[in-house]
C-alpha cells in the first residue's frame, strides 16, 4: 500500500525498512510534521502515518481526505492528537499501535523516580568535577513507600509490578480496575484517597476530556507535602501553571515529566541554538527538583521494532479488509 510517513526521524527508518521486507508497502518518508501546511504532501496517498507530535485535527483531516487518504496509521498508542469524530465522519479509518512495549514506558517512569530520589543527574555532574561530597544528594528507601498509580492499563500494570518488587505499598485509581493488579496486592482507592496517601503519584491514564488538567491546583493541594509526581502519559493531564505554583510554594517535592502540554513546538527537535519562547516550559526547566525528558518513554529497540511492525501490519490489514479490531480507534473511545 502507498503510504506517506510524516515526521520520520533518522532513527525510525531502519526499523520501518526491516519490517517492510515482507510487506513491500510503497513507503514515502517525509521529515515535516503533519500540519495544515504540509498535508498536501500526502495528495494521492491512500494511507498516511503520523506520530504523536503531528496534527490530525479536523482541518488537516479534511485536506487529507480531499487528497484521497482513507487510512490514518498512528505510530503511537495515544490518539489525543487526532480528531477521531471528524475522521469517522469523513470515512478515514484510524488504526493505532495499542501496545508496543509497556515495559519501555513503565521502566522510564520508574527510572525517573529513582533519578529524582537518588539524584543521579546531580551526582553524575559532581563526580565529573571531582566533587565527591554527598551534601544534597540524600534520598529515601523506595521500600515501604506509598505509590499511587493513576491508570492501571498496560503500562500502569507493569509499573505496579516493578514497584511491588521494590516493596512499595502500591495503591491505584482506575475507573476499570485491573484484576491483574488486584492479584498482585494493589489496593484500589478513590482518586482523593490516592492523592492524600501517596508519597509518589505516577500518571498512566490517557488524555481525555475527563483527564485534561486532572492534576490542577485542587488536586495538587490534596497531595502530601513533598510528594513526587511523575507524568509519562500526556502533558495536558497536568495544569503546568498550577504545578509551577505548587513547586514555588515547596508543596510538590519533585517532578518527573516525559511529556508537556505544549510539547508539539519543542520536543523531537534540536533547538540548542534557538531562544525558547515558551516561558512556562523554561520556568519548569529552572527547578532543581524537576527532571524533564523529551517524550522518550517509548524509545527502546523493542518498542521501535513493534511500532514499525504493527503500523505496517495495520496497512496490510486495511488493504485486505482484515484489520485487527483491537487496533481500531473509534469515536466511542474518546468520551
Ligand atoms: P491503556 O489503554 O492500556 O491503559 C489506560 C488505563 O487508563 C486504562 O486502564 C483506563 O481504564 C485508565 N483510565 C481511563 N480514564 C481514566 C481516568 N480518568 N482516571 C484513571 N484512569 C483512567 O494505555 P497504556 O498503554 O497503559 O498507556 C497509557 C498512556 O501512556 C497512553 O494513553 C499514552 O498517553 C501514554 N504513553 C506514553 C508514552 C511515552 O513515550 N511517554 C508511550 C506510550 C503511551
Amino acid at each position: 500500500m502507498k503510504v506517506a510517513v510524516y515526521s520520520t526521524r533518522s532513527y525510525e527508518r531502519p526499523f520501518f525498512e526491516r519490517a517492510n521486507t515482507d510487506h513491500k508497502h510503497s513507503v514515502t518518508y517525509l521529515e515535516p510534521r503533519l500540519t495544515t501546511g504540509s498535508a498536501v504532501l500526502a495528495n494521492g496517498y491512500p494511507a498516511v502515518s503520523v506520530f504523536v507530535d503531528d496534527d490530525a485535527s479536523a482541518a488537516v483531516l479534511r485536506i487529507l481526505h480531499a487528497g484521497g487518504t482513507r487510512l490514518l496509521a498512528l505510530r503511537s498508542a495515544g490518539f489525543n492528537h487526532v480528531d477521531v469524530a471528524e475522521a469517522d465522519r469523513l470515512g478515514i479509518k484510524v488504526l493505532r499501535v495499542p501496545a508496543y512495549s509497556p515495559y519501555a514506558v513503565a521502566e522510564h517512569a520508574v527510572g525517573m523516580m529513582l533519578t529524582l530520589n537518588r539524584k543521579f543527574h546531580r551526582a553524575f555532574n559532581r563526580v565529573r568535577e571531582q566533587n565527591f561530597a554527598l551534601d544534597g544528594l540524600m534520598g529515601f528507601d523506595m521500600h515501604g513507600k506509598a505509590v499511587g498509580v493513576i491508570g492501571t492499563g498496560r503500562i500502569g500494570e507493569v509499573v505496579c509490578r516493578i514497584l511491588t518488587g521494590f516493596g512499595c505499598r502500591v495503591m491505584a485509581f482506575d475507573p476499570s480496575p485491573s484484576q491483574a493488579c488486584r492479584s498482585m496486592g494493589v489496593e484500589f482507592v478513590t482518586k482523593e484517597d490516592l492523592y492524600a496517601r501517596s508519597d509518589i503519584v505516577t500518571l498512566h491514564c490517557p488524555l481525555t476530556p475527563q483527564t485534561r488538567h486532572m492534576i490542577d491546583t485542587t488536586s495538587l493541594a490534596r497531595m502530601r507535602p513533598g510528594v513526587m509526581l511523575i507524568n509519562t502519559s500526556r502533558g495536558a493531564i497536568i495544569d503546568s501553571l498550577a504545578l509551577i505554583e505548587s513547586l514555588k510554594q515547596g508543596h510538590v517535592g519533585s517532578v518527573g515529566l516525559d511529556v508537556y502540554e505544549e510539547e508539539g513546538d519543542l520536543f523531537f527537535k534540536d533547538l540548542s541554538a534557538d531562544v525558547i519562547k515558551d516561558d512556562v516550559f523554561v520556568r519548569l526547566m529552572t527547578f532543581p527538583n524537576v527532571l524533564i525528558t523529551a517524550h522518550q518513554g517509548f524509545f527502546t529497540r523493542e518498542a521501535c521494532t513493534a511500532i514499525a511492525e504493527t503500523t505496517l501490519g495495520n496497512l496490510a490489514g486495511f488493504e485486505s479488509g482484515s484489520v485487527n479490531a483491537e487496533n481500531v480507534v473509534t469515536p466511542k473511545m474518546v468520551v
